[in-house]
């Protein structure tokens, strides 16, 4: 496990595009896991406008998100499908064959979750995950608890998240929200993971996911036992490690 301190926001989220980009010239073909949030908007809008300034081959690459919300439409401007379509995979031209996620709505999420992986196989497995870490130490969707064996799954939305997804989609009140995330285990498997994090408001669940011991109580500490890991962040989050 490496860990890279960028002194600012800014040089955050300038490096870590270059490490998506570094990923794609480096391999033509890369299966690439992004994810959504506050984190990662910045380095997906320098990855397009590098693009757009200085367009290089993505004809083979193809993306995916970690995880995706269930139960309301695709179209909704916060399904993961949406913001990586807008921040990225347009800029770049990704068609969706090569954008590799699953749908909002179905009847068999447990089938839907074995073809995405199945999808992800086909295609070459993941050669990186852009991991996002949150609060309560989640990856993916995966909350504290989560057995390390897990595989992609529905699993329950943190409950503040939930009441903003419910205000801003009006599902109606009986609909069951969730999030269809890679698992674990499948997020373990990835050839190589980078994890993220930036802000003050993070420091203390870094120090915990990357100092403490390895624990299903925090999730993202599992990432200690990859072998080819790094953690990157900005110095606000990493100001207690
Ligand atoms: C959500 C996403 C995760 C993401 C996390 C952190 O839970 N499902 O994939 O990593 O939020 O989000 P933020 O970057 O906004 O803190």
């Amino acid at each position: 496990m490496t860990i890279t301190v960028c002194p600012t926001p800014e040089a955050f989220d300038r490096t870590a595009a270059w490490r998506i980009i570094a990923q794609m010239l480096s391999k033509p073909s890369s299966v690439i896991g992004l994810s959504t949030g506050q984190t990662t908007m910045g380095m997906h809008r320098i990855v397009s406008d590098i693009f757009s300034g200085h367009p290089f081959d993505v004809s083979r690459i193809t993306l995916f998100n970690v995880d995706e919300l269930t139960n309301l439409p695709r179209s909704y401007a916060g399904s993961c499908y949406t913001m990586i379509r807008t921040q990225l995979a347009d800029a770049l031209g990704i068609p969706d064959e090569r954008f590799l996620m699953p749908p909002t709505e179905s009847d068999d999420f447990a089938l839907e979750a074995r073809l995405w992986e199945e999808r992800l196989a086909a295609a070459g497995g993941a050669d990186l995950q852009m991991l996002g870490i949150g609060l309560n130490g989640h990856i993916g969707i995966n909350q504290p608890g989560t057995p390390f064996e897990s595989e992609t799954w529905v699993s329950p939305m943190d409950p503040g998240f939930e009441a903003r997804v419910r205000r801003e989609t009006q599902v109606p009140p009986g609909t069951e929200l969730g999030g269809l995330t890679r698992g674990i285990r499948n997020i373990m498997h990835t050839r190589r993971i980078i994890l993220i994090a930036k802000g003050a408001h993070k420091a203390d669940i870094v120090a915990r996911a990357i100092r403490g011991p390895v624990t299903t109580d925090i999730p993202a500490s599992v990432v200690q036992l990859h072998p080819d890991c790094e953690i990157l962040l900005d110095a606000a989050a990493a100001s207690m490690i």
